[in-house]
């Protein structure tokens, strides 16, 4: 059954962009660093999947896996004691699934009298899953402000060029998803 509406069609079931927005903070400690004693990259991005998550979630009113996270930029190292917050928004809705979009800024630690630096943004695809793991129909988002609708744009020509890369790789192998063994790697 088909809950939602796709965006597109007249649909009253919409949240605005606002309704899903997500923050998290945390401050870094030693467990997070590097070998060069800086926040490990897999930190960072472990963090910013899981405030989109919780956007997702919120969004589409159940579970939400991630399917893909693409350009994810890291900017500026982020070190022990930094005080960091991640906002998380929903850019853009299909059928299942979402982009989110997320970004970290860092409040340093030794310098509280400066603004929060940018230190990392992502955009990520998160798919709104039933009780079987399968997509389920997720409710469209209504962007607001200008911002909002200049984020949707991005968000189709990032997905445009995410599916067609896929369908351009696929077409390369002759359809194939590319086989994986024990050993190789998924090239
Ligand atoms: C994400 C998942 C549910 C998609 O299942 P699937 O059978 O491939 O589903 P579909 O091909 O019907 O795609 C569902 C939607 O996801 C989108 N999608 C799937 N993979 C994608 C990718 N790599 N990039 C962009 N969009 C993707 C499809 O375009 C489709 O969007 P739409 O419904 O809005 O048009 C499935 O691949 C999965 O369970 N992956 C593991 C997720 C996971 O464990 N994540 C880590 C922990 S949260």
């Amino acid at each position: 059954m088909d809950e939602y509406a796709h965006p597109g069609q007249p649909d009253k079931s919409g949240k605005p962009s606002s309704y899903a927005r997500v923050s998290l903070s945390r401050i870094m400690t030693v467990v997070d660093v590097n070998l060069y004693g800086t926040v490990h990259g897999g930190v960072i991005m472990r963090f910013m999947d899981e405030v989109a998550g919780a956007c997702a979630a919120r969004h589409s009113s159940g579970t939400a896996v991630t399917a893909a996270i693409d350009e994810i930029t890291f900017l500026e190292p982020v070190r022990v004691g930094d005080l960091v917050h991640v906002y998380a928004e929903v850019n853009w809705t299909g059928r299942s699934s979402m982009e989110v979009g997320a970004r970290m800024l860092a409040e340093r630690w030794d310098r509280a009298d400066t603004e929060p630096v940018e230190v990392a943004t992502a955009y990520l695809v998160m798919v709104g899953i039933d009780a079987h793991g399968r997509p389920r129909p997720i409710r469209p988002v209504l962007p607001e402000t200008d911002a909002d609708q200049r984020r949707w744009r991005e968000a189709e020509i990032r997905r445009a060029h995410r599916l067609s890369r896929r369908d351009a790789i696929q077409a390369h192998r002759g359809g194939e998803r590319g086989e994986v063994t024990y050993g190789d790697v998924p090239a």
